[in-house]
């Protein structure tokens, strides 16, 4: 379609490889238009707790599931956005202020910069393994009046900020880079998954209110806490999904994938009305043993105490950061990612840490091309496209600077003619 931007995510899971295309239109609607997933059973996917552990295994899966989504798309798409998680990344909030240089005190797009850098040094020197992968202003003061979201064209003397700072390991962020260049593909931007997840099943008035983001896949599990319309901590815990499975294969003496197989379908953290009690589950053995028969509340005598144990590790990670569930978050936990899809879970965090719980699937669809988006565990690919989309201005400010500057020149012109128009 006419003056559609098209844009391609690729979400580096521990379990699940995935890509997706999207377009968006001249009212800014997102529609997924091509997606391709590649599932990996333990230990074969490159990747674990979020971490690049094999280049070619990485490389094969990421050209596989690009050329799944192009093919539905039709068309090949070169750049893409990458989302990746792993518990290298750390977040600081930090504050910079400087004196307004524009015209008439006027602020403008070169003071927010400076601000910005000013308050990025608060966490340099960096030693050579960390590299600031993200910087998100959560609010600027003009003149110490606070909480101003969009400073731009504001007249003031003195501009600070207060700024949310992402960290990650430089090699990781290499690591990404050669895999992506190996599969032949360019880089539009690194995001860490936990803001593509909270973009994608939070809410404004959630994030206003106050809320805990709470994406856990197989490896990982990704926290972010959003107060007053900014990003106040973020965290990532090397645990997930893959650890509860493990749980079952040992205790119930049953293959990895076959206990992978019994949480899908059977797991459960709460035997409630809706499962029948006296179920019985053929549980597979090893060794030619023969099969044995469960109970669903034995599964639960499993899986709950795991989960139990992750939420408190949660729960004293928030504490420590001197956040209160009850208190400071009204909105709740939105929870999100594939194991948001076991049974119960929701109930137990509840429980838990007495808040609600809402289960976050992404807002967006792919009606018009039938795909079926709508899952937790794609809040992190759909939301690398809803990033890509607030930050089209800035990729295409960067695709001008990186020609060279006749061609920036007949560019800018251009787009002062348009932009006239
Ligand atoms: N219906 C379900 N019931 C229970 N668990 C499920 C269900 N569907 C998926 N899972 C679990 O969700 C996890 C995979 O989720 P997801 O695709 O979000 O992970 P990932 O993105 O590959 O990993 P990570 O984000 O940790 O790097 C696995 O542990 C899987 O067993
Ligand atoms: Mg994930």
């Amino acid at each position: 379609m006419e003056n559609e931007k098209i844009l391609m995510s690729l979400d580096l899971g521990s379990q699940n490889i995935k890509a997706m295309i999207g377009a968006i239109d001249h009212s800014g609607t997102l529609e997924v238009k091509g997606m391709g997933v590649v599932t990996c059973s333990m230990g074969n996917c490159g990747i674990s707790e979020g971490i690049i552990k094999n280049i070619e295994m990485t490389v094969r899966n990421i050209s596989q599931v690009v050329n799944d989504a192009q093919t539905q798309y039709g068309e090949n798409i070169h750049e893409m956005i990458v989302g990746f998680s792993g518990r290298h990344i750390e977040s600081r909030n930090e504050e910079g202020s400087v004196v307004v240089s524009g015209r008439e005190h006027e602020i403008d797009e070169d003071d927010i910069e400076r601000v910005k850098d000013q308050a990025k040094t608060k966490v340099e020197p960096l030693p050579e393994s960390k590299a600031v992968v993200k910087q998100i202003p959560r609010w600027y003061s003009i003149d110490g009046e606070d909480r101003i979201k969009e400073p731009r064209g504001m007249s003031g003397i003195k501009l600070g900020v207060d700024m949310h700072i992402i960290l990650s390991n430089t090699q990781q962020i290499r690591n990404i880079e050669k895999c992506v260049m190996k599969a032949d593909l360019g880089l539009k931007d690194t995001v860490p998954n936990l803001l593509a997840s909270s973009m994608a099943v939070m809410d404004k008035d959630e994030s206003e209110l106050g809320c805990l983001v709470m994406d856990m896949g197989a490896g990982t599990t990704d926290i972010a806490v959003f107060m007053d319309d900014a990003l106040h901590y973020s965290d990532v815990l090397e645990i997930g999904g893959n650890i509860v499975t493990r749980d079952l294969a040992t205790v119930l003496k049953t293959p990895k994938n076959k206990a992978e197989q019994l949480k899908i379908k059977y797991g459960t953290t709460y035997v409630d009305e809706s499962l029948d009690p006296d179920e019985l589950i053929e549980v597979p053995a090893v060794g030619g043993r023969p099969p044995r028969h469960i109970k669903r509340e034995n599964l639960e005598e499993i899986i709950r105490p795991r989960l139990e144990e992750i939420g408190d590790l949660i729960f004293d990670r928030i504490r420590r950061n001197n956040i209160n569930i009850t208190r400071d978050l009204p909105a709740g936990i939105i929870l999100t990612g594939g194991m948001a899809r076991l049974h119960g879970f929701d109930r137990l965090l509840e429980q838990m840490f007495d808040v609600q719980v809402k289960i976050g699937k992404p807002g967006i669809t792919g009606s018009l091309t039938g795909l079926d988006v709508s899952q937790p565990q794609f809040a992190a690919a759909v939301g690398l496209l809803l990033y890509g989309k607030n930050h089209l201005n800035e990729y295409e400010e960067r695709f001008i600077g990186d020609l060279p500057a006749v061609y920036r020149k007949i560019t800018g012109y251009l787009k002062r003619l348009f932009s006239n128009r």
